[in-house]
């Protein structure tokens, strides 16, 4: 059953007030309903509710109890036809959270219960018009145990508790914002808490809560402090307040995703809150700041402002993923000056990208391939998706670019002026920014740029250079295509009307120098080409000299570029391009040509391929003192294998895996004296006690860096650098890099003895487990029969989806070494079978680890061919399998 956007109707109820009482309890919840109802539309129109796996009580219109001849229940929906306009249904029913391993309603990780409800997880609750366009007013009261459940909360402000007989309590929780069912959430539980008091801009003060296991609070203070940051950023770049008086983050080991943005009671993956210098990366601490500062972003972006559909689903993710990464980007630059915050600005654009490219753009060549506002879908949990996150944040990216920050920020505020405390569309967002900019700019209209929401695929554009020396004349031509890709292939007749792209150039001289181009920014030399048609050209007089094109700059446009650049024009630009965005990406093609020439030869058997250009270049930018720690880290790591393949047909994953290990030992033998001299300058990262901060975090990554080249070169004095930093250093970025490094050797036996007095320290805690599973899953020294031994571990289990991602996830989507053979693949359809009988969603994105396998070589694609049918043929599958399932075998 697809489900299509051109179908939405407005829901022909209003529902303004909904009481819910809780009887809360593992086993058995009974939930007790009061609905008020408002006809709106058509009389003749029943009144539908969506309720899964709940068991009806009673039922009861004004008052009067309703009998089976009075409504239809199906598995999915209860259907009323009420003869007033006004009406009060009542509905008891139970639910069971123990039972509930989906993770979608209400259920039970630890001792604790917790509600996921986005995007449709209230009718595991409760019958209701379980839709985003149906807004209400919510009074929660929650009775449960006191011993076991001393903490009740839920939505808004607490208006009162009291004790029970029998040893039970009760709160009660108003919600002064209606809200669509979506954002509905209660808590039940022993936690630890942590809490701080801010002032907000207009004076109000509020009242922010971390709530976290027992015994956990020391490892809270890094988010309630990215909390305080959020709530102090979203007020002075976007003017957003919170409009809260209390606002509460409770951390869950048990979660299908990072987090959840209930209103004013926020959700988290426990991986996304607790942090101390033991049990967290410099990476947790950076996401951990992320994903908080997120959904606090949501409190306007998704919940004053909503979804009327989740067609819609990008209006909030990617207009929120854009605010997050803006946030991360002005806190690693803040106290910085000028030259390092642009470099700190450029690592965080660097690894979004990197991430888009890896996740999304596959996704955008696939089965799953949908516009960032999908025309249809069977299962929504199957559509939080990159390209709704990233690639739908790209795309408020390009109009922030077009707009400029200053009219940017005008269109916001103008889209609340608007749509405050409504449900709209994407198309309602453009308009609020169209009208904006036509304010300042008549002539300007965002007209072309609509069709960004209405195709999928990554369009391409092909650069053509023509430069007339005796004119002394430069001309550029840029065409784009986008030919369909996924479901769009199936539509006949489809036209892709041209997009608008902007797309921002420089040129460099021979020797590296920025070319003075009529137009350009005076101090970058960059100039901002808007593509609007199918092909366009661009004259420049006065360039003195045939010009090395610096393309992309800054990542401006989603899109692949297709440019003919010899590997001399790559090196240059990697030596000497001002925008450290291209700069870097200039050495990653060149890299990245290294690893598909070396690829190729691991079929043909031919002789090493030649590194020297990579290697003289990247001896030149470990030379320049102007870089910093942070940058040359992501300038030289080689390109993930995934963003590699891209560019391979047939693709070999495993060849490819095999070629960057290759190149790292050549790198790292053959720079071996760069390494160890980095190493040594930056061990020592902090002066005194550990600390997350991006600079810190940059000269670890970069010391780290060298050291897994040491180690892949086995370098004589690799094991021993290794060795103690694994046992001596007071930090998880620098003990995992250690042990990691330990992994590398031959000689299997230190790495083992590690992983051994590793597991023996950090047993206790869960997150930290996650991680010595994690390793081990993606080594390349781990085969499918490794992984199964894995899994035979005590501490695994398949039901905490962290720990599943940990080990399944891990070896099928990230350990492309191993998992690319028939064994591997019906490893990987054996747990997608057993996984989607506990928890569908989850099932669903393992589903996805071999997305391309269209563009596998003939023998591997028959294999997953295979392992992909035996999936289907199981029953029963999950709607969420199902679909991916079914869209991969159909192309
Ligand atoms: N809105 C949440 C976020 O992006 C994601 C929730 C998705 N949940 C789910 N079960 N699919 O912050
Ligand atoms: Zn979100």
């Amino acid at each position: 059953p697809t489900i299509h956007r051109r179908d939405y109707q407005a829901f022909p109820y209003l529902l303004p007030r909904t009481q819910l009482f809780f009887d809360l309890d593992a086993e058995r919840t009974r939930v007790h309903a009061i609905l008020e109802f408002e006809r709106v539309g058509d009389a003749a129109l029943p009144l539908v509710l969506n309720g899964e796996q709940l068991t009806l009580e009673s039922l009861l219109l004004n008052g009067q109890a309703l009998t089976t001849n009075d409504y239809q229940l199906t598995t999915e929906t209860l259907t009323l036809n009420p003869d007033s306009a006004r009406f009060t249904l009542e509905i008891t029913a139970f639910c069971g959270p123990q039972a509930n391993t989906a993770l979608m309603g209400l259920y039970v990780s630890g001792n604790s219960l917790f509600t996921q409800c986005e995007a449709e997880g209230f009718r595991r609750i409760t019958w209701f018009p379980d839709r985003p366009d149906v807004m209400s007013r919510y009074t929660v009261t929650l009775r449960a145990d006191k011993s076991r459940y001393p903490v009740l909360l839920s939505n808004g402000n607490l208006a009162g508790t009291r004790d029970l007989p029998d040893g039970r309590h009760e709160a009660v929780w108003e919600d002064p914002f209606p809200k669509p069912s979506y954002l509905f959430a209660l808590v039940a539980g022993t936690f630890d808490c942590r809490e701080t008091t801010v002032q907000t801009r207009s004076g109000r003060s509020a009242l922010l809560q971390i709530y976290s296991d027992p015994g956990t609070r020391p490892k809270t203070a890094w988010a309630l402090e990215c909390l305080k940051r959020s709530v102090a950023w979203d007020e002075t770049r976007f003017g957003l307040e919170l409009d809260l008086d209390r606002f509460m983050i409770v951390a869950a080991r048990d979660f299908n995703m990072g987090a959840m943005e209930n209103k004013g009671l926020n959700v988290f993956n426990s991986s996304y809150i607790l942090a101390d210098p033991d049990s967290a990366t410099d990476a947790s601490y950076e996401a951990i700041e992320s994903v908080i500062g997120h959904e606090y972003f949501h409190n306007w972006t998704g919940n004053r402002v909503t979804c009327r559909d989740w067609f819609q689903l990008s209006l909030k993710e990617g207009l929120t993923v854009f605010r997050d990464q803006e946030f991360s980007a002005d806190m690693m630059a803040h106290g910085l000056g000028p030259h390092e915050a642009a470099s700190a600005r450029a690592v965080k654009r660097i690894d979004d990208v990197a991430m888009l490219r890896v996740a999304q753009f596959p996704e955008d060549a696939g089965p799953m391939a949908h516009p960032i506002r999908p025309e249809s879908y069977q299962e929504i949990g199957n559509f939080y998706t990159a390209t709704i996150y990233e690639k739908g944040a790209e795309v408020i990216r390009m109009m922030h670019t077009l707009l400029g920050e200053e009219t940017f920020q005008a269109g916001i505020q103008e889209y609340f002026r608007r749509h405050d405390g409504q449900a709209v569309t994407c198309d309602d967002f453009v308009n609020a920014m169209e009208s904006a900019w036509q304010a300042r700019q008549p002539e300007r209209n965002l007209k072309v740029f609509r069709h960004w929401y209405e195709q999928a695929g990554t369009p391409l554009v092909q650069v053509h250079l023509n430069y007339d020396a005796a004119q002394q004349r430069c001309t550029i031509t840029l065409s784009q295509s986008n030919p369909p890709v996924g479901i769009e292939r199936q539509q006949q007749g489809l036209h892709k009307p041209a997009l608008h792209i902007p797309v921002a150039i420089g040129m460099l001289d021979k020797q590296g120098q920025t070319l003075a181009v009529p137009g350009a920014d005076s101090t970058t030399g960059t100039v901002m080409l808007e593509l609007t048609q199918t092909e366009q050209s661009w004259v420049f007089e006065h360039v003195p000299t045939a010009p090395v094109l610096s393309l992309l700059r800054g990542f401006s446009a989603p899109v692949r570029i297709a440019y003919e650049q010899a590997d001399a024009e790559l090196a240059l630009l990697a030596s000497h391009d001002t925008d450290p965005f291209a700069r870097w990406e200039a050495g990653q093609a060149l890299a990245a040509r290294q690893l598909l020439l070396l690829a190729a030869q691991h079929d043909a058997a031919q002789p090493a391929a030649d590194i020297t250009l990579l290697k003289h270049t990247w001896q030149t930018l470990i030379a320049d003192a102007s870089l910093t720690p942070a940058y040359l880290a992501r300038v030289l790591s080689l390109p993930p294998e995934k963003i590699v393949m891209a560019d391979m047909l047939p693709m070999n994953p495993a060849a490819v895996a095999q070629a960057r290990l290759q190149l790292r030992q050549q790198l790292g033998e053959q720079l071996a004296q760069e390494w160890l001299h980095i190493y040594h300058a930056h061990q020592h990262a902090d002066a005194g006690a550990y600390s997350p901060d991006a600079v810190s975090a940059g000269r670890r990554a970069l010391k780290n860096l060298a050291l897994s080249y040491l180690a892949a070169a086995q370098h004589p004095q690799a094991l021993t650098l290794a060795q103690t930093q694994y046992e001596q250093s007071d930090n998880l970025t620098d003990r995992m890099a250690g042990l990691a490094a330990l992994m590398q050797w031959k000689d299997p036996s230190p790495g083992q003895a590690a992983l051994t007095g590793f597991y023996d320290s950090w047993q206790g805690d869960p997150l930290i487990v996650d991680r010595w599973f994690a390793l081990q899953a993606s080594s390349p020294a781990t085969q499918v029969q490794d992984v199964r031994r894995l899994m035979q571990h005590p501490a695994f289990t398949l039901r905490t989806p962290n720990r599943a991602r940990a080990v399944v996830f891990q070896f099928c989507q990230n350990n492309l070494l191993n998992v690319h053979n028939p064994q591997g693949y019906a490893f990987w359809a054996e747990q997608v079978v057993t996984l989607d009988a506990i928890n569908p969603e989850i099932a669903a994105r393992l589903a996805r680890a071999f997305d391309n396998w269209a563009q596998y070589a003939p023998d591997l694609r028959d294999a997953v061919r295979q392992a992909l049918e035996s999936i289907r043929d199981h029953a029963p599958l999950s709607k969420n399998v199902a679909e991916i399932v079914n869209k991969a075998l159909q192309l």
